[in-house]
């Protein structure tokens, strides 16, 4: 998969997708990320991308004639299955929207910024529109990076058998159980014995029982089936 993200903070954006699984998944070949500098494409010697808003009104609104110049541009070099608009009134993000994203080839992100794009490039380029949560961030880089991993570590050969995506917390809808490592015992508090007992059906069974009251007591928004 290839991923072209569209961004005034660019710089925000090289950490978070260069460690880790982000980092194995590029390592393999399985996943590219290229983070464009809108700047780039500002108009006149300040290389301006922003505005005042018509009708007034606080905050700055990002231009369309930058946003079209670098989107029109990356469209001929590629097709996109979805070009994607973070904002805190998009569609809220959870795990369904990541496993369809994920089979996708080519996506596009654009990072707003101030009081966000012009609503003409939303009506005219944007497919899709996600907020990450309820609550607001100061620009878009921060959820394109949260879509870029929960998409990435999805993709066919990035996680292993021992990271594998099926076991996470919501892919069936339920929160993921309890887990403990060594020692079986540490300050007097112990493992639950099932755990320990090598029977890998009633283990099962338990790790079953765990997530469904887990998600009972803290999700059950989840068991409602609404989300
Ligand atoms: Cl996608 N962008 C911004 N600026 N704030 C957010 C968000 C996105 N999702 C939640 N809050």
């Amino acid at each position: 998969m290839h991923i072209d993200i569209i961004s005034v903070v660019p710089d925000l954006l090289d950490s978070p997708l260069s460690h880790s699984i982000m980092q194995r998944a590029k390592d393999k070949g399985l996943l590219s990320v290229s983070v464009h500098d809108l700047r780039a494409y500002g108009l006149g010697k300040h290389r301006t991308v922003d505005d005042y808003q018509f009708g007034g009104g606080a905050g700055m609104v990002m231009r369309c004639e930058p946003l079209a110049e670098l989107i029109d541009k990356l469209r001929a070099e590629r097709t996109y299955n979805e070009i994607i608009y973070l904002t805190p009134d998009g569609e809220r993000y959870a795990q369904q929207r990541a496993n369809q994203l994920s089979l996708g080839q080519n996506l596009l992100m654009i990072c707003g910024h101030y009081k966000g794009i012009d609503q003409r490039i939303r009506d005219l380029y944007v497919t899709l529109e996600i907020s990450i949560g309820d609550y607001v961030l100061s620009g878009g880089e921060l959820a394109a990076a949260v879509l870029v991993d929960s998409i990435g570590r999805l993709l066919p050969g990035v996680l292993n058998d021992e990271t594998s995506a099926l076991t996470d917390s919501f892919q069936d809808d339920l929160l993921a159980p309890p887990v403990y490592t060594r020692p079986a015992e540490w300050r007097g508090h112990k493992v639950p014995d099932i755990l320990l007992s090598g029977n890998t059906g009633a283990i099962e069974e338990w790790r079953e029982k765990q997530a469904e009251a887990r998600t009972q007591e803290r999700r059950p928004d989840l068991l409602d089936g609404e989300q």
